[in-house]
């Protein structure tokens, strides 16, 4: 009887969205990171699933879908959430929501909840902040009501099916040689395999899902987004989604 946080973060807010949403159940608890590995287990009935997946255009990460749908489960709770950067969740939801379900997940709440923003960095600084978190508090409270009375999901999902069309960011990641200390920590982490083995300078274009994961744990901020394309989309897309938008929460 556990509480099984599962979360794909490669900028590591999904994975504090699961930790607060899982704390506050007060259960024992199992982390499954789908970003460093694919989960063998298979969950019980008497446990909970909080599931966070982070929205990438709009749709699931392709390589969590694919080892989220590999997880098996007995009919077992689960909280299903998307965490996205303040611009849009599009069929986000419904689609973590159907592959749960899908999968013999019993899906009894979900939400979409905004987060620092991982590859337009200006939108959504600090977030999720203490407003957020204290939303996010009162979800898992009720969640925690709706299992012990073993409700239902009973509000409905906001997307379409089918969902919108995946379209991988035209926008490349760089890596400064210079500041570059072949430490490795980027090759061991990307869940793509795109980062030549002994040149960590050298990223495979087409297999990277830019997902923001070696940005995220080089210490020595030597990999970032670059080029005209992204020059140039950043300023447009960060004063389009500077307004604040709020957490959403379906029981
Ligand atoms: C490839 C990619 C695509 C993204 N697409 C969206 C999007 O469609 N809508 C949105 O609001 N945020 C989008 N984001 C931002 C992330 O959803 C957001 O920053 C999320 O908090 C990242 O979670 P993480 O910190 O666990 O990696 C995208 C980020 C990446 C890397
Ligand atoms: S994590 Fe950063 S310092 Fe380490 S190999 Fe990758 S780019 Fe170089
Ligand atoms: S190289 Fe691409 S897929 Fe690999 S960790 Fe970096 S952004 Fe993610």
């Amino acid at each position: 009887m556990s509480t099984v946080e599962i979360y794909f973060s490669p900028s590591k807010t999904s994975k504090k969205v699961a930790e607060r949403i899982a704390d506050n159940f007060g259960r024992k608890k199992q982390t499954w990171n789908l970003l460093i590995s694919e989960p063998k287990k298979e969950l019980k009935s008497d446990d909970v699933a909080v599931v966070v997946m982070p929205v990438f255009a709009g749709r699931l990460p392709k390589t969590a879908r694919e080892r989220l749908s590999k997880i098996k489960a007995k009919n077992t709770p689960a909280v299903a959430v998307v965490n996205y950067g303040n611009a849009h969740v599009t069929d986000s939801l419904l689609e973590l929501v159907d592959l749960l379900n899908d999968n013999n997940f019993n899906v009894i709440a979900a939400a979409s909840t905004v987060s620092h923003h991982s590859i337009f960095n200006g939108v959504a600084i600090g977030r999720p902040d203490e407003e957020d978190l204290s939303k996010i508090d009162d979800f898992a409270k009720k969640c925690m009501g709706k299992l012990e009375n073993g409700e239902g999901l009973t509000s409905k999902i906001p997307g379409n099916r089918p969902y919108t069309d995946y379209k991988q960011l035209p926008f490349e990641i760089s890596c400064d040689e210079t500041l570059c200390t072949f430490c490795y920590d980027c090759i061991s982490i990307c869940p793509e395999n795109a980062i030549t083995e002994d040149n960590p300078a050298e990223t495979d274009t087409e297999s990277c899902s830019r997902c923001t994961a070696c940005i995220s744990v080089c210490g020595e901020d030597a990999r970032k987004f670059s080029g005209d394309a992204f020059e140039s989309k950043k300023p447009i897309f960060e004063k389009a989604n500077s307004e604040r938008r709020e957490p959403e929460f379906y029981l």
